[in-house]
C-alpha cells in the first residue's frame, strides 16, 4: 500500500466536507470536491508484523470486488494509502448519488423497506452476512437500485444464526426502532420469508433464532420500546 505523507493527506483533504466524526479520534469521513469519499481507517494496535497485517482496507477492496462480481452494488475503491506513522488507513472510492435509507425513512416513506427486505434475500442468497447492515449503511442509489457503502465488516458464509441477527440488528437498531416500527416487524418478516425460499426445516429453525434475538433485544431496548419487541416476538407465530 502506498504511504501517504502528512503533506499528501493534508491537500487530499484540502476543502472536503465533513461527514464524520469518530467520538476518539476526530474526522473519519470527508467529501473531497471532486466527488470523492476519503474514509480513515484507524488502526487499533501496531502489529509486531505488519507484512502479515490484513487490515480494514484489504478487506473493504476484497468485498468491494466479490460483491462486484454477484452484482450487488457496491463502492469500488479506486485507491488506498497507509499514513506515514501508520495510525491509519486510507480509502478513497466515489461519492454515490443517493438516499442513505436511515435518512429516508425518517424524511419519507419507511415503504422502501420492502424493497430492503427483498434486497437482503438476495444477500443472503449469496451467503452474505453483513455484520454492520444498519439503515446507515444501505443506499438508495438514483439509478432506483439499493446497495452498500460500508462494508469491510462482512463474511461470505452464512447460517441461520447470522441470518436471524442480521434481520434484528437491522430493524431493531437504536436509531431507527421508531420508523421501522412504523412499517412493521410482521410486515418486514412476511416480505423476507416471500423471497428467501426456505424450507420448512430452515424456517423453523430460523424463527427460534429470531425469537432468541429479539429476547435479547427486551433488556436492551428503552422502556417504551418493550412492546415493539414484545409484539415482534408474538408475530413469530406466522412462522409456524
Ligand atoms: N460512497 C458514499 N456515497 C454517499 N455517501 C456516503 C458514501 N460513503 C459515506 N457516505 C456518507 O457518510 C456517512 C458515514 O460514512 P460511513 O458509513 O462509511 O461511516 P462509518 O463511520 O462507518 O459509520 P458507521 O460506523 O455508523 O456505519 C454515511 O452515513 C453517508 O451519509
Ligand atoms: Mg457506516
Amino acid at each position: 500500500m502506498q504511504v501517504l505523507s502528512r503533506q499528501d493527506f493534508q491537500s487530499l483533504i484540502a476543502g472536503a466536507e465533513i461527514l464524520k466524526r469518530h467520538h476518539v479520534h476526530g474526522e473519519c469521513v470527508y467529501k473531497t470536491q471532486d466527488n470523492k469519499i476519503l474514509k480513515l481507517y484507524f488502526r487499533r494496535q501496531r502489529r509486531m508484523l505488519p507484512c502479515l497485517s490484513y487490515t480494514q482496507t484489504n478487506k473493504l477492496i476484497h468485498n468491494s470486488k466479490k460483491l462486484q462480481r454477484y452484482n450487488i452494488p457496491v463502492i469500488n475503491i479506486e485507491r488506498s494509502y497507509q499514513y506515514v506513522d501508520k495510525s491509519f488507513d486510507v480509502a478513497v472510492y466515489p461519492y454515490i448519488e443517493g438516499v442513505i435509507l436511515r435518512d429516508l425513512i425518517r424524511t419519507d416513506d419507511v415503504n422502501v423497506l420492502t424493497e430492503l427486505a427483498k434486497f437482503i434475500t438476495k444477500l443472503h442468497q449469496h451467503n452474505i452476512y453483513f455484520c454492520d447492515g444498519h439503515l446507515g449503511n444501505y443506499i438508495l442509489q438514483e439509478d432506483g437500485r439499493l446497495g452498500l457503502i460500508d462494508m469491510h465488516n462482512l463474511r461470505f458464509h452464512l447460517t441461520l444464526r447470522r441470518r436471524a441477527k442480521n434481520l434484528i440488528y437491522m430493524f431493531f437498531h437504536a436509531a431507527d426502532i421508531e420508523y421501522t416500527a412504523q412499517y412493521g416487524w410482521q410486515t418486514f418478516l412476511r416480505q423476507y420469508l416471500l423471497h428467501a425460499s426456505l424450507s420448512w426445516w430452515q424456517r423453523k429453525q430460523l424463527r427460534y433464532y429470531l425469537q432468541y434475538y429479539l429476547k435479547h433485544k427486551l433488556s436492551r431496548v428503552a422502556e417504551n420500546e418493550k412492546n415493539i419487541v414484545l409484539d415482534a416476538i408474538s408475530a413469530l407465530d406466522i412462522m409456524k
